[in-house]
């Protein structure tokens, strides 16, 4: 059998890794963002959509194969790219070159905001034991907490700004990478789908952040509270 050279493993790894950006880990943030923005229609609604996820069968387990261990795989590869790509934005100012740059700086925000918002949600969750229908109560009142400042809603912000940027242009590099859209005006049209996948998601997480800002309610357990 023939062995692959480096570059051939170099070309396997970058486009195995624009595959995971979209499965699983698009479709977690397109979720994540679409469940949180269940806030907008009522705290109950909320409260529901958390009860659920936490009284999943094998959650830590789902959470650690579908989740963290894809993110930590993204994070390290994008690392890797961040710290080999050349940056060639100061000698062509196309926009794409800029995007090209954009990605990976936002990739690293993205990282900086994941240690933040899992660390005040998810790791106190788990500290203090808060599973199934104590989760939902625990963590609302965490956000509420958060969001009456202007520190915590500025870092969600950014947050959720960098993480939808990321992913939709992140979308068109891997319609590139893998060879899906070729001709130049294909190019130019999906990269006009994706801006506006990009905003939608954008408008949900703002439209979540905004609901919490303005009316942080808190709950009591649905069953057993
Ligand atoms: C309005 C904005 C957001 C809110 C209100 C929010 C809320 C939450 C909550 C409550 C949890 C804990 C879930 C649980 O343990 O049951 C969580 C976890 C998590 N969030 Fe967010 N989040 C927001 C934005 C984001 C963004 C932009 C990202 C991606 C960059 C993100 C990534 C994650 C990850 C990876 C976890 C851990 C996995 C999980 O427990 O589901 N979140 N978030």
């Amino acid at each position: 059998m023939a062995k692959i050279t480096q570059d051939q493993a170099h070309f396997l790894l970058l486009k195995v890794n624009s595959l995971m950006g979209l499965v699983p880990i698009g479709v977690f943030l397109a979720f994540h963002l679409g469940i949180n923005a269940l806030r907008t229609v009522g705290p109950l609604q909320y409260q529901l959509s958390i009860d659920l996820i936490n009284n999943l069968p094998f959650l830590l387990g789902i959470e650690v194969v579908f989740i963290y261990a894809p993110l930590l795989l993204h994070s390290m590869v994008g690392f890797y790219i961040y710290f080999s790509g050349k940056r060639n934005v100061r000698h062509y100012g196309y926009p794409r070159n800029w995007l090209y740059t954009l990605q990976r700086i936002s990739g690293v925000i993205v990282f900086a905001f994941l240690i933040y918002h899992m660390g005040t949600t998810v790791a106190p969750k788990l500290f203090y034991g808060k599973d199934l229908f104590l989760a939902a109560p625990f963590l609302i009142d965490v956000l509420n907490a958060e969001f009456q400042t202007w520190t915590g809603r500025i870092i969600y912000l950014i947050g959720i700004t960098s993480a939808t940027f990321h992913f939709a242009n992140g979308l068109w590099g891997f319609c590139i990478s893998w060879g899906i859209i070729i001709g130049q005006t294909a190019q130019r049209n999906a990269s006009i789908v994706f801006a506006m996948v990009g905003l939608a998601l954008t408008g949900l997480g703002f439209a979540t952040v905004l609901e919490f800002s303005l009316h942080p309610v808190s709950v009591t357990p649905t069953v057993g509270g």
